[in-house]
């Protein structure tokens, strides 16, 4: 293959990686978030979801009353919206849904058990509201 037609292809291809029907920034949810570290890589606590969530969009995830869930972070609440956090699902049913991080209210989950008590705050990403 001649030298320009590799690079056209490897341009093609990256077009295709992010074409916008395959992955979308969203909008922010906030602009600062608290985490345990600065990659929100450690899981902060553990809860349990009070009431059924249904995701609204691509950010989101769907929560079952009593499900238990895993936090990775906090959002700082922007004022007049919800206090959402990130996490996501554990345990032998709704298996269809474990290890999908995204988030949910906070005041439809009961914070159970706490892992890290010193978190650090932060300025939230455009790819921490990315969908694909
Ligand atoms: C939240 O969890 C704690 C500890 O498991 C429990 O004692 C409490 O009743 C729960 N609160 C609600 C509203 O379910």
């Amino acid at each position: 293959m001649e030298k320009s037609n590799f690079l056209l292809l490897l341009i093609l291809s990256f077009g295709y990686l992010f074409h916008p029907a395959n992955a979308v920034f969203m909008e922010k949810l906030a602009d600062r978030k608290i985490c345990a570290d600065k990659y929100c890589s450690y899981v902060i606590s553990a809860a349990q979801a009070l009431e059924d969530y249904i995701a609204s969009d691509c950010r989101f995830i769907n929560l079952k009353k009593g499900q238990m869930i895993y936090v990775y972070s906090k959002l700082k609440p922007v004022d007049g919206a919800g206090v959402f956090w990130s996490g996501n699902v554990y345990g032998e049913r709704y298996v269809d849904q474990m290890g999908i991080i995204g988030y949910f209210p906070s005041n439809h989950v009961n914070e159970t058990q706490i892992f890290m008590k010193k978190t650090i705050e932060m300025a939230t990403t455009e790819m921490d509201f990315f969908c694909n």
